[in-house]
């Protein structure tokens, strides 16, 4: 069989607000996210070994099976109850790692999709969202992609209809050196705002009902502009990290921005625009300060897809 190649998209966060705490330890969380085109590819290979290996062109990731990729494929495997299988990964890393993008749920998700083809499961949509739920919060939406509500742990998914979208590109950036780990954003989210959590489920919908029905999705769909971006680990995690701080209030000084956020639990900063022509132009025009601070910045348009296969494996 000729070997299957699938995308990978990174994610950003449009919102991000933690409602509360769950009897599993994890936030109850309302959010609004948008795939970027800024995309990991992973090109799968069947081996008769019954080994599942995964090679990167990323000195930084581990290939062993604390990546995603490694325990997305174990778990197929594992559930389908097809131990003899085996599969050779190569991972093109693009999307900068721990960067509040979901480049390694992506890369799961991407996984799950690419050896469900490869090894002809055709397990369908429906399992292999519980599939990426069960592997972390972000991948179900990673499966899916587009802009979408996402509520529960980030697992529960509403799409979002953006067809007259204003932030159709952005301008995204990352200090090399710095990195956010998610468990302790959280952490420190519980510690500082923990008292103000909510409790009840009605309160949880009273919540998701503002989010549905208010600016940020209306702006969406083309009813009115871009509101302030909310981002609560953001509130906690820029006070503690110099190189946020600095990214957002360069971010804000350039030209055009409709509205400017940290994604995730960071330390990744975006800028919204219109479009990608004015996204790039204010790359160019905040070029020397971005270097002075030496920051990495990509330019890269709002996407409409999840994970998807670039080549299914058919062809002879
Ligand atoms: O689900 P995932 O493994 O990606 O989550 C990573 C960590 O982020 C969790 O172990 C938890 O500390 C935190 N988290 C959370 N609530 C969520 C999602 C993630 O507290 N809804």
């Amino acid at each position: 069989m000729a070997d299957v190649t699938v995308r990978a998209p990174a994610k950003i966060n449009l919102h991000l607000e933690v409602l509360g705490l769950r009897p599993d330890g994890y936030h109850e969380l309302a959010m609004v996210m948008q795939s970027i085109d800024l995309a990991d590819t992973l090109v799968l290979r069947s081996t008769a070994d019954a080994t599942i290996r995964l090679r990167s062109d990323s000195a930084e990731l581990p290939s062993d099976g604390t990546n995603l990729i490694v325990r997305a494929a174990e778990l197929l495997r594992s559930r389908v109850g097809l131990p003899e299988l085996g599969v050779d990964i190569t991972l093109h890393k693009r999307i900068p790692i721990g960067a509040g993008l979901a480049g390694g749920s992506s890369d799961g998700a991407a996984a799950l999709v690419g050896l469900d083809a490869l090894w002809g499961l055709a397990l369908g949509p429906a399992r292999l969202h519980g599939l990426a739920a069960e592997l972390g919060s972000d991948m179900p939406f990673c499966l899916e992609g587009g802009t979408q509500l996402c509520f529960g742990r980030g697992e529960r998914l509403e799409p979002v209809t953006a067809a007259g979208a204003p932030g159709q590109a952005v301008l995204l950036i990352k200090h090399p050196e710095a990195s956010v780990s998610t468990p302790w954003a959280y952490g420190r989210c519980r510690d500082l705002r923990g008292d103000f959590y909510l409790d009840a489920e009605a309160d949880f919908e009273q919540r998701r009902q503002a989010l549905r029905q208010g600016p940020l999705v209306a702006a969406l769909a083309g009813q009115g502009p871009l509101p302030h971006l909310r981002n609560d680990l953001q509130a906690v995690v820029e006070p503690e990290v110099e190189s946020i701080r600095a990214g957002l209030d360069l971010l804000r000084r350039g030209p055009g921005a409709l509205a400017v956020a940290m994604s995730g639990s960071g330390p990744s900063l975006f800028a919204l625009y219109p479009d990608l022509a004015t996204a790039e132009a204010a790359r160019d025009a905040l070029a020397e300060p971005l270097a002075a601070l030496g920051f990495d910045a990509w330019c890269c348009r709002c996407g409409g897809s999840g994970v998807s296969l670039v080549t299914d494996g058919s062809a002879p």
